[in-house]
């Protein structure tokens, strides 16, 4: 479903100006004073410093309902595909930011930072890039470059705007123990150092960006911990050399039926006694529903197991201090990824189908109501 959406953006991209373009114009003037309502979660989060976001779909932006609650209750965004490489750099040495840039504009008219997401990933790379190295056309050596080039150009077009960017993504694996995948694209090509070198490369570019390492499964959802372990390893060694790391995003993809993961809060406050930030990056709970249209779950007790574990989740992120961003990956159900990539799953937002708010957004307003007397001011960043 929203593979093939992928696919539309070209077409998109008229539609989306005209629509934001008539938002825009009014702008300037409603940007300054832009107050989003009292009870909306970036309203309730903002006593303690805490950023509450969602990943967008600027082609979604055109749709009234979803531009609002956009606006309204989330004071950080996420380009959820159109800041990686297969989109800005379709053809090589064509870049198009065009749906980047539209979504970086709409942050700014509504007082809100953006998440940059993701400059060094295995997956949704360019056509031309993967066929290259594939056949011999672009060796190890041109490969290294073109990420140079690629992290510097990126990075450097959005200087300034970007607050966190996850430089690399999804670099450890599942197993355990875990480690650095070594069959991993960059990783078979380039070796484990590349990482660093992205990090590098990011910061000369933009000095002023927090940069994160985001990966899932990195708070203990494994069961094991053994991802958290390794990766938790790996950035205090990155630490130790110098490397240009500022946090740890953990996506927070969560799945009801497999229980809340309790070493949550400890594996987040382990990274930041490393001196890092943290973020919850791509939250989401799924469960099993009905049909991907209507995403009524099969088991009455998801109901009730689906807003728990998204409050656990936004609680421990509450409870340590360094976690500066809690976002969202997507708010609708009907918008999720969830139901094109895991069969049989969906339920898994905040707001339902027709975009009504679901017991987990209230639950959340319940948190941060909470919070905003309780838990301890963020650091500034
Ligand atoms: C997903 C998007 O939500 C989909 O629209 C796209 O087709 C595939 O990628 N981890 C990540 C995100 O870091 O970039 C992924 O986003 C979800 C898993």
């Amino acid at each position: 479903m929203k593979l093939s959406r992928l696919f539309t953006f070209g077409v998109a991209t008229l539609a989306t100006a005209v629509a934001l373009g008539t938002a825009a114009g009014a702008a300037p003037a409603r940007a300054a004073h832009f107050q989003p309502p009292p009870d909306s979660l970036r309203a309730l989060a903002a006593p303690i410093g805490l950023r509450i976001g969602t990943a967008v779909t600027p082609f979604d932006l055109v749709t009234a309902d979803y531009q609002k609650i956009v606006s309204d209750q989330f004071s950080v965004v996420t380009p959820e595909n159109e800041m990686k490489w297969q989109v800005v750099e379709p053809t090589q040495g064509t870049y198009d930011w065009s749906d980047a840039d539209r979504l970086v504009a709409f942050a700014q008219q509504h007082g809100q930072l953006v998440r940059g997401h993701t400059l060094l990933w295995h997956n949704q790379l360019p056509d031309w890039l993967t066929t290259g190295v594939a056949n011999g056309t672009i060796d190890n050596a041109e490969l290294r470059d073109l990420l140079h080039k690629h992290v510097t150009d990126e990075v450097t077009h959005f200087k300034g705007k970007i607050w966190q960017w996850d430089v690399a993504n999804e670099f450890f694996t599942d197993s355990n123990p875990s480690g650095i995948n070594p069959n991993d694209f960059w990783i078979s090509h380039l070796g484990t150092g590349i990482i660093a070198d992205a990090f590098r490369w990011a910061h000369a570019a933009d000095p002023h960006a927090l940069l994160f390492y985001n990966d899932y499964n990195i708070g203990g959802e494994d069961g094991s911990n053994a991802k958290a372990d390794a990766v938790y390893g790996w950035v205090q060694q990155m630490r130790g050399q110098g490397v240009p790391i500022n946090g740890v995003g953990d996506q927070g993809h969560l799945d009801t039926q497999f229980g809340f993961p309790t070493q949550l809060t400890a594996d987040l406050q382990r990274y930041a006694d490393l001196g890092l930030k943290v973020a919850i990056t791509e939250a989401d709970v799924r469960t099993f529903v009905n049909n991907a249209t209507d995403q009524v779950p099969t088991d009455h007790l998801a109901t009730f197991a689906q807003p728990y574990e998204f409050s656990k989740m936004l609680q421990a992120c509450l409870a340590v201090r360094a976690c500066i961003s809690f976002t969202v990956w997507g708010f609708g159900d009907g918008e999720s990824w969830i139901p094109g990539f895991f069969t049989g799953e969906g339920y898994a937002t905040l707001y339902d189908v027709n975009l009504a708010p679901k017991p987990a957004y209230v639950d959340f307003q319940e948190d941060l109501k909470v919070a905003a007397h309780g838990a301890q001011q963020r650091p500034r960043t």
